[in-house]
């Protein structure tokens, strides 16, 4: 395979120090069009890096152009606040959705010109493991696919841009799971895990904001009521803990034949507008981890202690808690549980990253994990975060954990995040 000799022969001369960062990030450049240009079916390097997903990478070759995404990249990107996006939200003449298609249009190559650029400051070894690099070629074709389309003037033209959206979504939908593996699979040449913990924090948190809008493009297509897009204008917080213990007592079920029972109290009624699907994404695996501890810590106890919810609303933010009897996280690794890749869970699990996020936005090929990568509390960090809040734990060792979940108000009254 000429890819992979070409790819082993620069890494050698990498290994070796042999060439400046410059010449490398040609040389990757390099690897990246080979990969495009040959879709072979077995790329498999010898240090066991293994095959990455090659459904999406036949068309690329046709579009790769450097420049342009450089181009893009020197842009900066512009920041919707929910509330705009809530009240521009509707016309009658359905100008909204044009106005929607013709900003998205313009401001997606700019936002994946970066990740692009993110991909192409890697280091030069982990940046050509396969895996990483099937999805650095995910974007670029993404950026090609998005920033080459026809101005959007018409419905008629919008009605292809969307679906466009619509499939690209679906075909990035597993790229926290991939990202995952190929950081899992490259750690041994990973010297700065700083540096890997920012590129994933801006990775998935920009996957996030891109995601969000291309979903609200979408559904401002759909009359729901109480929505605007993906604004739930009456959102209620106990609800969607409802759906989510639901879910995760059905997976910790599957794993350890037992889950421990869930109480939610606090502010039961209280209702406003937010976007469920990152909360989604951050409750479930925090209730995951919360029955994990539980039923690992209560194996001879026929009555495991139940899991807490409890919901805050003031005008400014509210917060969710969770609690847990789970015997709290051990001192010596309290700090570590942040760091992606961190996990207490044995090796033989063999798990694909906990997906499921909220249906299509983020990621769900591996909704039916409970735990195993590592990537539960670092990426709900990242999301809180993103979204203007925080995500803190207090563990009281010996006894149990409680995760703080504090979010602010989307309603306009004060600043909140940007998508
Ligand atoms: N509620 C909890 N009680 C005890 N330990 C916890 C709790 N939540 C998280 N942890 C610890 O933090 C680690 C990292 O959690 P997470 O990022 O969700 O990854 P994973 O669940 O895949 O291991 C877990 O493996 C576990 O050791
Ligand atoms: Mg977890």
């Amino acid at each position: 395979m000429i890819t992979e000799r070409i790819a082993k022969m620069w890494l050698s001369k990498v290994c070796r120090g042999s060439f400046n960062p410059s010449v490398q990030s040609v040389f990757r450049e390099k690897i990246v069009l080979q990969n495009l240009i040959s879709i072979q079916s077995n790329r498999q390097f010898s240090d066991g890096y293994s095959q990455p997903k090659e459904s999406t990478q036949k068309a690329v070759t046709s579009f790769y152009n450097q420049s342009a995404i450089d181009a893009s990249a020197s842009k900066a990107s512009v920041r919707l606040t929910p509330t705009s996006i809530l009240y521009s939200g509707k016309s009658a003449d359905g100008s909204h959705i044009l106005r929607s298609a013709q900003y998205l249009h313009k401001e997606l190559p700019v936002r994946i010109a970066h990740r692009i650029a993110g991909f192409r400051n890697l280091p030069f070894i982990v940046g050509c493991n396969p895996t990483i690099l099937s999805v650095h070629e995910m974007y670029i074709r993404a950026f090609h696919l998005i920033s080459e389309f026809p101005m959007i003037t018409d419905f008629e033209s919008e009605e292809p841009f969307s679906r466009m959206l619509k499939n690209l979504l679906d075909e990035h939908k597993d790229v926290v799971t991939l990202l995952a593996e190929g950081f899992k699979e490259s750690r041994k040449h990973i010297r700065d895990e700083q540096m890997v913990k920012n590129f994933l924090d801006r990775t998935l948190t920009s996957r996030l904001g891109i995601r969000m809008l291309a979903e609200h493009h979408l559904a401002l297509h759909d009359e729901r009521p109480n929505f605007v897009g993906i604004i739930c204008v009456n959102f209620s917080p106990k609800k969607l803990i409802e759906r989510k213990v639901d879910f995760a007592t059905k997976i910790c079920e599957l794993k350890f034949g037992r889950a421990p029972n869930v109480r939610i109290n606090g502010h039961l009624n209280t209702m406003f507008p937010y976007i469920a699907q990152p909360l989604d994404y951050i409750l479930q695996e925090i209730l995951k981890n919360a029955m994990r501890a539980t039923v690992e810590n209560h194996l001879d106890n026929v009555n495991m202690p139940d899991v807490t919810v409890t919901i805050a609303n003031n005008d400014i933010d509210f917060v969710i808690r969770i609690s847990d009897r789970g015997n709290g996280i051990p001192h010596n690794i309290v700090r570590k549980v942040w760091d992606y890749h961190f996990t207490t869970a044995g090796q033989s699990d063999n798990h694909q990253v906990d997906g499921g996020l909220f249906g299509n936005i983020m990621e769900n090929r591996a909704a039916g994990a409970m735990h195993g990568f590592g990537f539960g509390l670092p990426a709900s960090k990242a999301y809180a975060e993103y979204l203007g809040g925080t995500l803190t734990i207090e563990s009281m060792q010996g006894i149990g954990t409680d995760v703080y979940l504090r979010l602010r108000h989307i309603d306009g009254k004060k600043e909140s995040f940007r998508i």
